[in-house]
């Protein structure tokens, strides 16, 4: 007999994940400088807004659905709108393929950064070290000639990863989260207080929190507080709904939920306060202003600004070792809880023993994603594949998911009175109304503005082609990979693990 649904030891499990999941790579590497180039400090209206009227409500969603529904998001949704349903999970742990492959990728970097740390590798040209020695970008644009320093961490992440998911949902993904979660809070903690005192600090802040109030006239301003949302959150593409499928039958679901929004904002606010402090001493050292930095946002601002910024620091050592130390922690939580969606939804469809999907799915997944970025190939397609994830993917999984849940399926009341049952306080009308109207019209609008977009320029300087296939061939790879998953017979019988009544 199939064994029963694992269940995390108790709320506090569940949140820990949960929490290791929403924080991530994003909140240390993304957020910073989104923050800084969308209005700075009047960015922290449009993030506010975004999490209340889109964020919280789609996490309570994706709760919702994973508890009473007790399912991957391919059994959930099937539960709730059948063969559609079902394909909108599929899509959903497709969007989780794509991002495991190249997030496992900047992990990689970070774990090597941090070894290179404790001798300061780098030397005094951190920017040519990065795409020259480290990934060797100029070596040619399409090889299968493998870089050393990428392969070795990038294999060991896969490894770690595939043995944390063989030991299980309570002796894998929550030990793993136990550990790694004080690490992280404590080290991450000690980087900002010493950021702080740094010299030229508060001129950091003030760059970062003046207000450009203008900003918020600027649509853009406010999709890129929406689109960091969700990815930073972890909602709409699975994520939650797998680990609240994993909780016991009676269970607060809107306190927990509020706990991990609040503390994924902490988490990154607090990450931007200490990175900006940081480049504020950079642009104090230099005698510039910090409006006159290069390289603030992205893959630049971690592998290529900071190791510099390190480089110059007294007590650089320890202070690179904790900001790569805490991006690994941060990562591979999050990396964890991304494959997890992957694993659940093939292990209920297709009945096969837990082990044997995480050695086989995870072993696939690494071997791509080793052939891809453990050469020197892998960093244009990185940032592309990443944009067309998120906001086209992520962002269109949520519109059709409210749509097909709340408006199709009408399952708003059941899944607020599921909601509300046993939680502290209570959602209502005000959830149903931001989750089955603001999030689809804000983000169909979104979707529109971004589509639009991207037919006008060209995304990044690339050229067109290459865009076609990297990046709307991604979303097409995953609407034909989640038609295939849906279509292929199921070999469990989907009414085991009973949905939980409200
Ligand atoms: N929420 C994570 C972050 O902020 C990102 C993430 C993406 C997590 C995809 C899981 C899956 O970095
Ligand atoms: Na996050």
């Amino acid at each position: 007999a199939a064994p029963p649904r694992a269940e995390w030891t108790g709320q506090f499990g569940f949140i820990l994940s949960a929490i290791g999941s929403a924080v991530g790579l994003g909140n240390i590497w993304r957020f910073p400088g989104v923050a800084y180039e969308n209005g700075g400090g009047a960015f922290l209206i449009p993030y506010i807004v975004a999490l209340l009227t889109a964020g919280i409500p789609i996490l309570f969603l994706d709760y919702a659905i994973g508890h009473r529904f007790r399912g991957s998001a391919p059994l959930a949704l099937r539960r709730i709108a059948g063969r559609f349903g079902e394909g909108i999970g599929w899509f959903q742990v497709m969007i989780c393929v794509f991002i495991a492959i190249y997030y496992t990728a900047v992990l990689a970097w970070a774990a090597s950064y941090f070894i290179f740390s404790f001798d300061l590798r780098w030397g005094d040209d951190a920017t040519g070290f990065f795409t020259g020695d480290y990934l060797r970008l100029a070596d040619s644009s399409f090889t299968l000639d493998f870089v050393p320093a990428v392969l070795i961490p990038l294999v060991i992440m896969w490894l770690l990863t595939i043995a944390v998911l063989g030991a299980g949902v309570v002796k894998g993904i929550q030990a793993a989260n136990l550990i790694a979660m004080p690490l992280l809070v404590v080290g991450f903690l000690i980087l900002v207080v010493r950021a702080l005192f740094l010299p030229g600090a508060v001129d950091g802040l003030n760059a970062l929190f003046t207000p450009d109030f203008a900003a918020l006239a600027d649509p853009t301003v406010w999709i890129a507080a929406y689109g960091h949302i969700f990815f930073s959150l972890s909602v709409a593409f699975g994520i939650m709904l797998t680990y609240s499928s994993y909780r016991r039958r009676r269970s607060n679901m809107t306190t927990p939920g509020l706990v991990v929004a609040f503390a994924n904002s902490s988490f990154e606010i607090l990450a931007a306060v200490g990175v900006f402090a940081t480049l504020g001493f950079f642009a104090f050292q230099q005698g510039i202003a910090v409006d006159q930095l290069e390289g603030l946002t992205g893959v630049g601002l971690a592998f290529m600004t900071f190791p510099a910024i390190v480089a110059e620091m007294p007590g650089g050592q320890f202070f690179g070792a904790l900001f790569f130390g805490s991006l690994v922690l941060a990562g591979l939580t999050s990396l964890i809880s991304i494959l997890e969606v992957i694993l659940a939804g093939v292990i209920d469809k297709f009945g096969i023993p837990r082990r044997t999907a995480v050695y086989s799915i995870g072993g696939g997944l690494a071997i791509v994603s080793i052939l891809l970025f453990g050469t020197s190939t892998g960093l244009i397609a990185l940032d592309t594949i990443d944009n067309w994830a998120n906001n086209i993917g992520i962002v269109s999984s949520a519109i059709v998911m409210t749509v097909t849940v709340l408006w199709v399926r009408r399952a708003g009341g059941e899944l607020s009175r599921h909601l509300s049952a046993l939680s502290t306080f209570r959602v209502g009308r005000g959830w149903l109304f931001f989750v089955s109207l603001v999030v689809p019209v804000v983000l169909g609008f979104m979707l529109v503005a971004t589509i639009r977009q991207l037919f006008q320029e060209p995304y990044g300087g690339y050229d067109e082609l290459y865009l076609l296939i990297a990046g709307w061939g991604s979303i097409a790879i995953m609407v034909i990979g989640a038609i295939a998953l849906t279509a292929s017979p199921w070999r469990s019988d989907p009414e085991r693990f009973t949905p939980w009544p409200s």
